[in-house]
């Protein structure tokens, strides 16, 4: 089946229709950036102007770097402050003309890496951490989304684990790999200690270069890289709206 995802950043506004069976793209991956103020309205056109491009007339599951409930953005990480308490999904429908499903960026990345990436075939409890801006996380307990769970404002020597342990963190303070890989290790350790997971799964851009930073690591749990990349959000949501089909 072909559904439209859109992957909604502070950055970029992305979309590509996806074959939901497969997990790729079944299309070019068309990239705006993301209007500066991001309001809901500048940014649901962006979204109308993609689906528009692909000439999209049926479902869209959209991600955003928010906690989404029943379509109702409750927090912006990243994008303007209007989001917090907006009924985006509404507002996506009718700037779209389609059905509309709305999450959480990182859970929609989780969902490719169990579909179809690294955590394929994997129960138990499986954290996807996503590494970039913010800390992105999402939580499956023999492959069932825990949706929202915003572990990565976890306080770690008293400060948001996103101070230490994002990429966009290593850039700001000049850390060098091992540096930061210590700070990832500390979260990493603090996080199992909280909810024991059999495998931790490590996502965003900075997971290519992984092997500058694994070799830091010092927790218990399994960790290996995200391996859909760029793609994990985009065909995350997709898969997340199939049922709206
Ligand atoms: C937000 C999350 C989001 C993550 C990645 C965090 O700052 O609180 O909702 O998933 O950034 O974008």
């Amino acid at each position: 089946m072909e559904v439209l995802g859109v992957d909604i950043g502070g950055s970029g506004i992305k979309g590509a229709i996806v074959n939901t069976q497969e997990g790729d793209f079944a299309s070019e991956r068309l990239r705006i950036e993301t209007p500066q103020p991001s309001t809901l309205e500048a940014v649901a056109a962006v979204v109308a102007e993609i689906a528009g491009q692909f000439k999209w007339k049926s479902a869209i599951g959209c991600t955003v770097p928010a906690v989404v409930k029943r379509g109702v953005t409750m927090t912006a990480a990243n994008i303007d402050d209007a989001w917090v308490g907006a009924d985006a999904r509404q507002l996506l429908q009718s700037a779209t003309g389609s059905p509309v499903i709305v999450l959480n960026d990182a859970d929609a990345a989780g969902i490719a890496e169990m579909k179809f990436g690294a955590g394929r075939g994997r129960d138990g409890l499986v954290a996807i951490l996503t590494l970039g801006t913010g800390i992105g996380s999402s939580l499956f307990i023999d492959g069932r989304l825990v949706p929202n769970t915003e572990l990565g404002h976890l306080i770690i020597r008293g400060k948001d684990a996103e101070e230490r342990a994002t990429d966009r963190a290593r850039q700001l303070k000049g850390y060098s790999w091992k540096q930061w890989g210590k700070r990832v290790s500390e979260y990493l350790e603090y996080l199992e200690s909280l909810i024991t997971p059999d495998l931790f799964i490590i996502g965003g851009g900075v997971s290519r270069r992984h092997k500058k930073f694994f070799p830091y690591l010092c927790c218990k749990t399994e960790v290996v890289p995200a391996q859909l990349r760029n793609r994990a959000g985009i065909v995350g949501a997709a898969v997340a709206a199939v049922d709206l089909i």
